[in-house]
């Protein structure tokens, strides 16, 4: 059983479709990566998926549990934030607490959902999850102190520490300076040889054919193509995929 099985979602903003019924499954242990020109419906997929935007159609099942269906939305806010811890969501922009060191910035969601629980074990957890961003040193220091590079690798450490069923990334290297992109792509990799099952929305093109096992291209917001990540970036099979993927040479 894949643990997410995605079913004709489709999302309007006005009277403009943005999703026209995107459908995919998802494996535990595998990570995809999704492709496509600006506007093709990316971002607004991950947020239907964390439900910060509410699909209009479709369903979304997370490990076999239909999470959401669009012919009955939940609007209720304790379940939708329920719904949302099966998903972490690291941004383009790294979207940090400014106000708390990186280990406040990782631990705070923890602590608050614990209410008092287990504390210690999850300060000792975000210090792990620190730890394996190469972050051990910086725990306590504020974002205005830390790279973009670092910046963004709390919040891959803050997004896993409410360890969800499925990490997403929306294009977690584009708003970093070419030096700082290898550090962070690096840190995905490393998740990916774990087999942290994720979805990862992204325009570095060698690394979504090498790091992810499956590929999506989306285009007008509909999936155009799918299959084997390496498959479809080295030999597409649709001529608008390959049009997209030879500009991005030029
Ligand atoms: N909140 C919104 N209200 C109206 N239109 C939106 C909103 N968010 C996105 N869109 C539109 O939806 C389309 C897809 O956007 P987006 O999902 O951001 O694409 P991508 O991430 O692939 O660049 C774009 O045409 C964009 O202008
Ligand atoms: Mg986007």
């Amino acid at each position: 059983m894949p643990i997410l099985e995605v079913r004709d979602l489709k999302k309007n903003f006005e009277n403009t479709q943005v999703l026209k019924g995107i459908s995919f499954d998802l494996e535990e242990g595998e990570a995809i990566s999704i492709i496509g020109s600006s506007g093709s419906g990316k971002t607004t997929l991950l947020r239907c998926l964390n439900f910060l935007e509410t699909a209009d159609e479709g369903t979304i099942t997370v490990r076999g549990k239909k999470l959401f269906d669009g012919a009955k939305p939940v609007t209720n806010q304790d379940e939708l934030r329920k719904m949302r811890l099966h998903f972490g969501l690291v941004f383009q922009q790294f979207n940090l607490f400014p106000q708390y060191t990186a280990l406040e910035n990782v631990t705070l969601a923890p602590l608050l959902a614990a209410e008092g629980g287990d504390k210690a074990g999850i300060i000792e957890n975000g210090k792990r999850l620190l730890d394996q961003m190469g972050l051990s040193d910086r725990m306590d220091n504020y974002p205005h102190q830390l790279s973009g590079g670092q910046q963004q690798r709390v919040a891959i450490a803050r997004a896993l520490a409410l360890k969800p069923d499925i990490l997403c990334f929306d294009e977690p290297t584009s708003a970093l300076d070419p030096e700082l992109t290898g550090e962070v792509l690096k840190v995905i990799r490393n998740l990916a040889e774990k087999k942290t099952t994720m979805i990862i929305v992204t325009h570095e093109m060698a690394f979504a054919r090498d790091v992810a096992d499956k590929a999506i291209f989306m285009d007008g917001g509909v999936i155009l193509e799918q299959g084997s990540a390496k498959e479809l970036i080295n030999n597409p099979k649709e001529e608008r995929t390959r049009q997209f993927l030879s500009g991005l040479a030029k």
